[in-house]
């Protein structure tokens, strides 16, 4: 039997109280989503991406007011965050509720929280009544999904429903900040840049630094299966290119220069056509480093580091 692709949010939530997984649309990209305390169901969400045990999810509330009811101690900074910023594409790192599995954050004394901005998203979690945990609904290391159908072709038979809820506004997953330090810390860039959240904040934010908390962080991720480059400008594309039309059997180039916006929207499905039309080369142009072009360079110099390893 093949996952059942539905609007029905009713389904979606008989599924998760009934301690099954199923990818849920948010604004950024879709979530493989389990019941946030039940530590069965959020084990089958790890097995599902194949993902390590000890690299944490995000919970997902479906109101902003819920952060101190299933996050513990909330700092003025998440609070602050949190009212000005939710719902939308903002993960804050906050000391973990009781409530919460431990297997949700492989046993941390910190959790990642988010209030989604998609109606159906929050409707499905005030309607289940506990928050969800969910990763990006991609295997580990590939590419994020950002329609139902993404989500279909990466897990096909593995999720028990798939709730459609059209494709994703913004693109590229939300920003990650943890406001478990002073001052608060910058773990993954999204739609909000670090100069977003400093003008939240009215106070500077820190660069990450030390070892590797945030798996979405690791070189090796976001990856399609064709190799991609990245390059600056028409010269630069015209240098790889130069350097590849010997060997390559198909090159393209994929030009992101104009809008920022459109590029995060596009980016994962055209990464996915790429893969589908089997090129096996791939030259991006991104946008300028500012506002989301900061987190679609960001991505796109993971997705060209994990191929370069081969
Ligand atoms: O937009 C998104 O954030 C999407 C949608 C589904 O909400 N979710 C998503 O989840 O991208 P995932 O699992 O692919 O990325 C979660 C990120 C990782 O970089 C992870 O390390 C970080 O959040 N994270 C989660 N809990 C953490 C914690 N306690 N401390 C530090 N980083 C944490
Ligand atoms: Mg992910």
């Amino acid at each position: 039997m093949s996952s059942r692709v539905t609007g029905d949010i009713d389904l979606a939530v008989a599924v998760l109280a009934e301690g099954g997984v199923i990818a849920l649309p948010t604004e950024t990209v879709y979530g493989l989503a389990a019941d946030a305390t039940n530590a069965a169901a959020v084990r089958r969400v790890f097995a599902i991406k194949g993902r390590p045990r000890d690299h944490p999810l995000i919970v997902h509330i479906a109101d902003p007011d819920d952060l101190e009811r299933w996050g513990a101690e909330a700092s003025p900074a998440a609070r602050r965050l949190a009212s000005l910023a939710w719902p939308g594409p903002l993960s804050l790192i906050v000391w973990r509720g009781a409530a919460i599995a431990s297997e949700v954050t492989g046993g941390l004394p910190t959790m990642a929280v988010r209030c989604p901005a998609h109606p159906m998203a929050r409707e499905v979690i005030r309607r289940l009544g506990r928050p969800v945990a969910a990763p990006s609904a991609n295997r580990f290391g590939r590419v994020s999904p950002t329609t139902a159908q993404h989500v279909a072709d990466d897990l096909g038979d593995d999720v028990d429903v798939i709730l459609d809820g059209g494709p994703c506004d913004i693109g590229v997953e939300s920003t990650v900040v943890d406001c478990t330090t002073d001052p608060v810390q910058l773990l993954r860039p999204g739609s909000l840049s670090a100069t977003d959240i400093e003008g939240l904040l009215a106070t500077s934010v820190a660069e990450a630094s030390g070892p590797i908390r945030a798996p979405g962080m690791l070189e090796v991720h976001y990856a399609p299966a064709c190799r991609v480059f990245v390059a600056e400008d028409d010269a630069d594309v015209d240098l790889i290119s130069g350097q590849l039309a010997a060997a390559a059997l198909s090159v393209d180039v994929l030009d992101l220069r104009r809008d920022a916006v459109a590029a995060a929207r596009g980016l994962y499905g055209w990464l996915r056509d790429a893969d589908r039309r089997g090129v096996t080369h791939l030259i991006v142009i991104p946008p300028a480093a500012a506002g989301l072009g900061i987190a679609v360079r960001d991505r796109l110099t993971r997705a060209a580091a994990g191929r370069s390893a081969h």
